[in-house]
């Protein structure tokens, strides 16, 4: 049995939500990863360092006894977001950065910001105080085709934002496509980006194939096959300005099964054995550790974790669905065999 030890990663783009969904997936991720940058999208959003601070103990209420695990939270960027709170968020030991919906764009950005203009005043606030802007990187455009709508962004939004905050520390979340890559690799250091496993190991084949499978269903939606090469290249290129972020984003059964489906693959329960499983694909483990758990936490400017954990080749097979009482949540790859786990 072929063995993987690991410093302690981190996961830098998470949902778990609150209630119910909370307590049911919060334990998968405590498992694997020291921390995890906490979304805000929550209904209603966390705009505010004290709902903030609230969503932080019900996620601490909500772990396993015993578990070390610690969440990183952020703000949802409103054009109502004032200057003392990005004041507040910025001095607070608690709070990591603050994301920026389109409105619009994904699932609860309904409050989000429809101009980026209207927040001009907010991203100089934050390119002040060094706190990182998280971006949600597509264009709302109805005329604009789903499978565009990263690079426009890329092309339109977020070259003017770094244009005219040239010191703003800016993470892209979920990149997807190769103009994207190369965006980032064409930027100084003050730029970053996470990436997906959904979007490592699928192209939108996995989507639209042969049949409409709504639990690979996310935004930004998965692309052609040589965007997918482009970001494999990229996680285990060694560039330190890529790294992990799961946007595991859970949906109740009934919520993606639907006419209306939500976006968001629910992946925390078997994290780093989907990346393992992209990164061997493709003859790279040995670079997973410092894409998983060295570079976020740089970027962020946190201490690396210094535990460890181990990663074991012993193929098992990911549940139909995650069940309790009051939940029911279909994981990505349910039903298939995976070749890595965590060892006990
Ligand atoms: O697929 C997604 N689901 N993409 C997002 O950007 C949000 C997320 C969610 O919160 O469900
Ligand atoms: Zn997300």
């Amino acid at each position: 049995m072929q063995k993987l030890i690991l410093t302690k990663p981190d996961d830098w783009h998470l949902h778990v939500r609150n209630g119910a969904i909370l307590k049911a997936v919060i334990g998968h991720t405590a498992r694997q990863f020291g921390r995890a940058i906490i979304m805000p999208n929550l209904k209603p959003p966390i705009i505010t360092v004290s709902q903030a601070l609230l969503y932080r103990q019900e996620i601490l209420s909500a772990l396993p006894e015993n578990s070390d695990f610690e969440p990183l939270m952020t703000l949802y960027l409103s054009s109502e977001t004032t200057a003392e709170e990005i004041a507040l968020a910025a001095q607070s030991d608690y709070i990591h950065g603050i994301k920026l919906y389109p409105a619009g764009a994904t699932t609860n950005s309904e409050a989000g910001v429809p101009d980026i203009k209207q927040i001009y005043p907010q991203l100089a606030a934050m390119e002040k105080s060094g706190l990182p802007l998280l971006i949600h990187g597509e264009v709302t455009d109805p005329d604009c085709d789903i499978f565009d709508r990263e690079r426009v962004f890329v092309d339109k939004v977020l070259s003017s934002i770094i244009h005219d905050f040239p010191g703003l520390r800016i993470v892209l979340e979920h990149v997807t496509t190769k103009e994207a890559v190369e965006f980032v690799k064409s930027q100084s250091s003050n730029l970053a980006a996470t990436i997906t496993p959904q979007h490592l190991l699928y192209n939108r084949n996995a989507l639209l194939a042969g049949a409409i499978r709504p639990h690979n269903y996310c935004l930004p939606v998965l692309k052609r096959e040589e965007h997918r090469q482009a970001l494999l290249s990229a996680a285990t290129s060694g560039d330190s300005r890529f790294f992990l972020g799961t946007d595991s984003a859970p949906h109740l059964r009934s919520d993606k099964e639907s006419a209306c489906g939500c976006a968001g693959c629910f992946n925390a329960f078997a994290a780093l054995p989907l990346y393992a499983e992209a990164f061997e694909h493709v003859g790279a483990l040995e670079k997973l550790e410092a894409f998983a758990s060295f570079y976020g936490a740089d970027f962020y400017r946190l201490p690396r974790n210094t535990a460890t954990i181990m990663l074991e080749k012993n193929p098992w097979q990911v549940p139909n669905s995650y069940d309790n009482e009051k939940t029911s949540i279909i994981p990505l790859k349910a039903g298939e065999v995976l070749n890595w786990q965590l060892a006990s």
